[in-house]
C-alpha cells in the first residue's frame, strides 16, 4: 500500500527516489541554502540513496569543476560539521549542463543527462525541476521543459516544479505567469516557493493555534485588540541593488512572506492537513483583506527609504549610495500597512504590519494584543494604567512563544507589575541545525504541496498589493530618505498606529 504525504511524514521516511534539476545551478541559492538543505536531509536520512543533482546554468562549467565549485564552499555554507564520507556520497551525484535557458539544445543535453543519471543513480525518472534563476526565465524554461517531453508524466513517473519567488510583480503578470506555466504543467506540478513556510516557528503557528484547547475560543475580535507582524532586518541591500531597485520592500516583502503569517493567524481551523484543506482556509483570508481605495493608501500605507546612519558600532550608508541604486531612486525599503480581514472573527481588529531594511535589528514577530481587563477593581489602588495581554510569536532569531501578563508587585500596597512567561525553542528542542529548505524540499519529493502557494492565493495577494503599487508610482514619495539607518523606519509608522490610540511595540520588551 502507498501512504499518503502526510503519513510519510508521520513516519519520517525516506523521499521518493529522483534527480533535482537546479536551473541557475551557479547562482548563490544552490551553494548557500540547496545543497547545504540536500545534505542535511541525507544526514537524517530522509533523501533517498537514488538520488542525483544535475546543475543547469550558462556559466562555463562541466561536471568536475562544477562539483569543485560546490565543494569549495561545502563548509562555508553547510548548517554544521560535515562528514567526509557523506559529503563524497553528494558530490558524486552531481553532474553539470551547460546551456542557455533559452535554447531547446540545452534541453535535449539535459534530456541525455537524465537518462544517464537514472541509469547511474536509479532515480526511476523522477525529475524535480527547481528554478533558481530570475524570474523572467520563469515561463521559458517550463515551456521548453514541455516542448521536450521533461514535463510530461507517464507511467508512475512523476515531474514537479520548485518555483522561486518573486511569482509575478503585479496581479496581471502573475495572472500571466500562471496561465503560461499551465500550458505545461497541471497545477499538482507547480510547486510556487515561499521560503517563509519552511521556517520552523511559522509551521508552530498552526499547531500552537490548532493543538492546544485553550487559545482557539479567544483568538477573535471580542478578545482581540489587533496584531501587530514586523519583519525587521538590519541588512541593507547588499549586493542586490538592481534587482531591489525593480522590486521595493512592498513586492519583496508582503504579498510572499508577510502574507504567509498572516494567513496562518488567521485562517479558520482547517478540517484536515490535506493540502488543499489548509490551503482553502488560507486563501480566504487573503480574499477576506480589504483591498485598499486610493484614499486609504495616503492613510493606511506607509513607505520609506533609509538614509545613512549608525547600526552599532558601524557607520551605513544612504540607499541610495548603494551599489546599482539610482542616486534619486524612489523605490521603498520599508512599509508599514494597516490592513483589515472582512470577516465574521476579525472585523474590526486592526492588523499592523511592518518591515524594512537597515532597521536596529533582525527581529520577525507577530504580537496579539489582547483587549484590556476592565479597570474598576483597581480603581482605588496605586495602579494607574493596566497592562494588556499580549502573546508574541517570536519567528527569528530568538525562536519562541512568549505571554505577559500583570501580577502584584509583592508588598502592602495594590500595585501591579507585568510579567513574562517565555518558551523558548532551545531550551526544550535544543537547535537543529537547518537552511529552511530541507523541509520544503522534502515535502516537493513526496508530492505534499500543503506548504506551497497555489495560483489562487498568489493572485490574492497581488490583489491586496496592487491599488497601493499603483498609487506609489502615481505619486511618488517627496521627503525620500525619511529614515536613518538604524531607527525603526519613519515617523508616519508610529503616527499610522498612534491615530488609533496605539504605538507599535518595542522589541525586546
Ligand atoms: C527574501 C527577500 O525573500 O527574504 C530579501 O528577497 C529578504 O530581501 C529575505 O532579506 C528575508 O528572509 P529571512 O529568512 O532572512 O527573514
Amino acid at each position: 500500500m502507498t501512504e499518503t504525504p502526510e503519513q510519510k511524514q508521520l513516519l519520517g521516511e525516506i523521499a521518493d527516489p529522483c534527480v533535482m534539476v537546479i536551473f541557475g545551478a551557479a547562482g548563490d541559492l544552490t551553494k548557500r541554502k540547496l545543497i547545504p538543505a540536500l545534505y542535511n536531509l541525507a544526514k537524517s536520512n530522509l533523501l533517498s540513496r537514488e538520488f542525483a543533482i544535475v546543475g543547469v546554468a550558462r556559466d562555463a562549467f562541466t561536471t568536475e569543476s562544477f562539483r569543485a565549485e560546490i565543494s569549495s564552499h561545502a563548509k562555508e555554507y553547510a548548517t554544521g560539521e560535515l562528514e567526509p564520507d557523506l559529503w563524497e556520497w553528494l558530490e558524486r551525484r552531481l553532474h553539470y549542463v551547460q546551456g542557455e535557458f533559452g535554447d531547446a539544445a540545452t534541453f535535449q543535453v539535459l534530456k541525455q543527462t537524465l537518462a544517464e543519471a537514472d541509469r547511474e543513480h536509479g532515480t526511476h525518472g523522477n525529475y524535480l525541476y527547481y528554478l533558481a534563476t530570475p524570474p523572467p526565465f520563469f515561463a521559458t524554461i517550463i515551456k521548453l521543459l514541455g516542448e521536450s517531453g521533461l514535463a510530461k508524466e507517464e507511467s508512475g513517473q512523476w515531474r514537479r516544479v520548485i518555483i522561486e519567488k518573486p511569482f509575478g510583480r503585479d496581479l496581471d503578470s502573475a495572472k500571466t505567469l500562471n496561465h503560461d506555466i499551465k500550458q505545461s504543467l497541471a497545477e499538482n506540478q507547480i510547486y510556487r516557493i515561499d521560503h517563509y513556510l519552511g521556517k520552523e516557528t511559522v509551521q508552530n503557528i498552526l499547531a500552537f493555534r490548532f493543538s492546544n484547547g485553550i487559545f482557539e475560543p479567544i483568538w477573535n475580535r471580542n478578545f482581540i485588540d489587533h496584531v501587530q507582524i514586523t519583519v525587521a532586518e538590519s541588512l541593507g541591500v547588499e549586493q542586490r541593488g538592481g534587482y531591489y531597485e525593480g522590486a521595493g520592500a512592498l513586492r519583496d516583502m508582503i504579498p510572499n512572506h508577510i502574507f504567509q503569517l498572516i494567513s496562518l493567524t488567521c485562517m479558520e481551523p482547517p478540517i484536515s492537513f490535506d493540502a488543499d484543506d489548509v490551503r482553502d482556509e488560507m486563501a480566504k483570508v487573503l480574499h477576506a483583506i480589504n483591498p485598499f481605495d486610493p484614499e486609504e493608501v495616503l492613510t493606511h500605507a506607509v513607505r520609506g527609504q533609509y538614509d545613512a546612519g549608525q547600526l552599532g558600532e558601524q557607520k551605513a550608508i544612504a540607499y541610495r549610495s548603494e551599489e546599482k541604486v539610482s542616486s534619486t531612486s524612489s523605490t521603498e525599503t520599508f512599509v508599514a500597512l494597516k490592513l483589515q480581514l472582512d470577516n465574521w472573527r476579525w472585523a474590526d481588529v486592526p492588523i499592523y504590519i511592518r518591515t524594512g531594511k537597515r532597521l536596529p535589528r533582525r527581529v520577525t514577530e507577530i504580537a496579539i494584543q489582547f483587549k484590556q481587563a476592565p479597570y474598576q477593581l483597581f480603581r482605588k489602588t496605586n495602579v494607574e494604567k493596566l497592562r494588556t495581554n499580549r502573546l508574541v510569536i517570536h519567528i527569528q532569531p530568538d525562536e519562541g512563544i512568549s505571554l505577559r501578563f500583570g501580577a502584584k508587585i509583592p508588598g502592602p500596597i495594590v500595585n501591579l507589575g507585568a510579567v513574562k512567561m517565555s518558551f523558548n525553542y532551545k531550551d526544550y528542542f535544543g537547535s537543529t541545525p537547518s537552511t529552511g529548505y530541507e523541509r520544503l524540499i522534502y515535502d516537493c519529493m513526496n508530492g505534499d504541496q500543503t506548504l506551497f502557494q497555489r495560483a489562487d492565493m498568489v493572485e490574492a495577494g497581488w490583489t491586496v498589493v496592487d491599488p497601493i503599487l499603483d498609487v506609489w508610482q502615481a505619486l511618488p514619495p517627496r521627503a525620500f530618505p525619511n529614515y536613518a539607518s538604524g531607527t525603526w523606519g519613519p515617523k508616519e509608522a508610529n503616527e499610522l498606529l498612534a491615530r488609533d490610540g496605539r504605538q507599535w511595540r518595542e522589541i525586546g520588551e
